[in-house]
């Protein structure tokens, strides 16, 4: 009788034990795999030409909304679309940037831009370029052969 009660009380931790095992597993997967930190809006890596903003690639003046321009960018193995872009001094800017194929890196040398850009998924960071001059943008993430080919450039004029 007193066994029993032992093995019931064992029993019971086991299974409670298992229990916040796999929900931490479940939940840390479910973070893990679902978005990444920079990015909201999802797309379909498929038809990313066909959908707006990147059916035009490029900065792009918009009105009424809290930034002035946005510059959309495609990402594929091995470059970026555009594949340099004049940005006008102090305009306030929202990267907006995807890619076709696989993870490619987006990073702007001297400034904080820096994403990750996932199929499937839009990345998105707003930002104003107040200094004159050229600014080249690499990928950081290793995407092939042609991972350190790939680069493109905003050139900030006055
Ligand atoms: Cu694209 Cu590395």
């Amino acid at each position: 009788m007193h066994m029993h009660k032992l093995e019931k009380i064992w029993l019971i931790f086991g299974i409670s034990a298992l229990v916040v095992f796999l929900t931490v597993i479940g939940v840390s997967a479910f973070y893990l795999g679902n978005k990444p930190p920079s990015c909201l809006t999802t797309i379909d890596p498929e038809k990313v030409d066909q959908q707006k903003p990147f059916d035009k690639p490029g900065l792009n003046k918009v009105e009424g909304k809290a930034w002035d321009y946005e510059l959309v960018f495609v990402a594929s193995a091995f470059s970026y679309n555009p594949g340099k872009v004049e940005v006008p001094l102090g305009a306030k800017v929202k990267v907006i940037a995807t890619t076709k194929d696989v993870i490619h890196g987006f990073n702007v040398a001297g400034t904080n831009i820096n994403m990750m850009l996932e199929p499937g998924y839009v990345s998105e960071y707003t930002t104003t370029f107040d200094k004159a001059g050229e600014y080249l943008i690499v990928c950081n993430e290793y995407c092939g052969a042609g991972h350190h080919l790939m680069s493109s450039m905003i050139e900030v004029v006055k």
